[in-house]
């Protein structure tokens, strides 16, 4: 399948699926992969200027507005309708916008933070999907990607044949060496749960 296609058929999937994305059980697993961003965001205490990367209906936003309001959020999503539904709940100040990892609607070297979870397998072309991520990251600004990793690669197979849009799950050395390629450093990795790792690394 075309790449242009598959990106295609991502739009139509979570435009379909935004309306009950919310659903609190699902939401209870996608809480996972927000938890160590929350974590490293505690910490912070001057405000930064954030940017999630595949927002979906903004759920990680509004939890980052209850951590401290003085930041300045952003959020960008391939689906108009999983935007629509970030913005019914996020606060008028947080800026979103429909677009493409693979070209973001945003200036280089803007963000303290970019983030982007359970998404990354979504992405087409993922080398070029972490260019993005980093061409507007600021020097001295981080990105963390909390993604699919199972402890048992078969069910990444699995998850691979089964899951509509699913491109490819990379396995913790993958995820490591995408973010080198990317010329990202101080990369660290844990595991946040049976199913997600995070990968983090700053931008010199
Ligand atoms: C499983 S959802 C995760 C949403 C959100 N990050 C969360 O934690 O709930 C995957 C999201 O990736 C978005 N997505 C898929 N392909 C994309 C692309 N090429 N560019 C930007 N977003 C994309 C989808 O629209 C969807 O909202």
């Amino acid at each position: 399948m075309g790449k242009s296609i598959i990106v295609s058929a991502n739009r139509q999937f979570f435009d379909r699926w935004a309306p009950h994305y919310d659903w609190s059980p699902f939401q209870w697993w996608m809480r996972k992969f927000h938890r160590a961003i929350l974590t490293e965001l505690k910490r912070k205490q001057t405000p930064a200027i954030i940017l999630d990367v595949s927002c979906g209906t903004g759920e990680l936003l509004k939890s980052i507005t209850v951590l401290n309001m003085k930041h300045r959020l952003y959020g960008v999503d391939l689906s108009s309708r999983m935007v629509a539904m970030a913005r019914k709940k996020l606060p008028t100040a947080a800026k979103l916008f429909s677009g493409d990892v693979h070209q973001l609607p945003f200036r280089s070297n803007t963000f303290d933070y970019v983030l982007n979870t359970e998404s990354f397998h979504h992405y087409v072309e993922q080398e070029q999907a972490l260019r993005e991520l980093n061409r507007v990251t600021k020097p001295g600004g981080k990105i963390i990607i909390s993604e699919l990793n199972f402890l048992f690669w078969p069910a990444h197979w699995l998850f691979q044949k089964l899951e509509p849009g699913c491109v490819k799950i990379n396995s913790r050395k993958e995820m490591r060496e995408l973010f080198v390629g990317a010329g990202l450093r101080h990369i660290v990795q844990s595991r946040n749960f049976l199913f997600s790792v995070t990968t983090e690394g700053v931008k010199l």
